[in-house]
């Protein structure tokens, strides 16, 4: 059932758009940017996808944009779905199995999280070295269709390390400073306890946040190269010495997100070229 949506979906942006993007990102908070800067663009508001998660946030209906960067052909998600909103994890993953269906290889992860490393610092821009998921949920779990991957995924290396290298050689040459680090997903849609943040430092976590990895977990699974980046919004409870705040969140992501968006707009527009 769930190839047959995929396939729908796919079979009615098709009838648009010929060329296969080599390239696909999901924009969080604050990067909206990028869309502007694509040239030629075909654009799909998700209401109108068959089979699509639809928003449910007023006003936040999303969009698929396809275009050019340079020479490149890319796809960006503006708007994405959060297990916190009611949405399975399966949902939460749809657009990926759509991407995959499409023929992208490659898909760009973006998200604004909180910061469990010490060293880091609200603003700072993060390169997602590996991620835990320790919740539970999983967007593969259920009936496994191998035409999509296999039942055991590996998940080794979730994070492409060729794409990862080529995300510091561009990050050094912009001279915009990236910290690395391991993403912890949490539901939300609390933010955690400060006896939650002790245990996921514990467990080796660097940051955390509500997003990213239901769809990081199933393009694994279908076989893309992953890269991820995470924009430090503020340091996670106990860490932080002020309370949370979602306002806060978006105020920071996007003062930081101009040089995350020009990273990855470079990253995309060399994404032919590089090797
Ligand atoms: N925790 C979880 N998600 C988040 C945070 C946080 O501190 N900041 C931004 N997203």
């Amino acid at each position: 059932m769930l190839y047959d949506h995929v396939t729908e979906t796919v079979r009615y942006i098709r009838q648009t758009v010929a060329e296969t993007p080599s390239v696909a990102v999901i924009l969080g908070s604050g990067l909206g940017s990028i869309i502007y800067a694509m040239k030629d663009q075909v654009v799909f508001p998700y209401r109108d996808l068959p089979y699509f998660p639809q928003s449910t946030v007023e006003g936040h209906a999303g969009q698929l944009v396809f275009g050019y960067l340079g020479n490149t052909f890319a796809v960006a998600l503006a708007g994405r779905f959060h297990y916190y909103e009611g949405f399975t994890m399966k949902q939460v993953a749809y657009p990926v199995y759509v991407l995959k269906m499409l023929g992208v290889k490659d898909l760009i992860v973006t998200n604004a999280c909180g910061g469990i490393n010490r060293s880091f610092a609200p603003g700072d821009l993060m390169l997602i070295s590996d991620y835990i998921n320790i919740i539970g949920a999983n967007p593969l779990i259920g009936p496994n269709d191998e035409r999509f991957g296999p039942r055991f995924p590996d998940c080794s290396e979730p994070f492409s390390l060729a794409l990862m290298d080529r995300a510091r050689a561009c990050a050094g040459k912009l001279e915009i400073p990236l910290q690395e680090g391991v993403y912890a997903f949490f539901n939300g849609p609390c933010f955690e306890t400060a006896a939650e943040i002790r245990a996921f430092a514990a467990l080796g976590a660097d940051a955390i946040g509500m997003s990213t990895v239901p769809e990081t977990t199933a393009a694994v699974y279908l076989g893309m190269r992953v890269l991820g980046f995470s924009c430090i919004t503020n340091m996670a409870t106990g860490i932080a010495k002020t309370k949370h705040s979602h306002e806060e969140v978006l105020q920071v992501a996007n003062a930081s997100a101009g040089s995350l968006a020009l990273l990855i707009k470079t990253l995309m527009e060399e994404w032919e070229t590089a090797e």
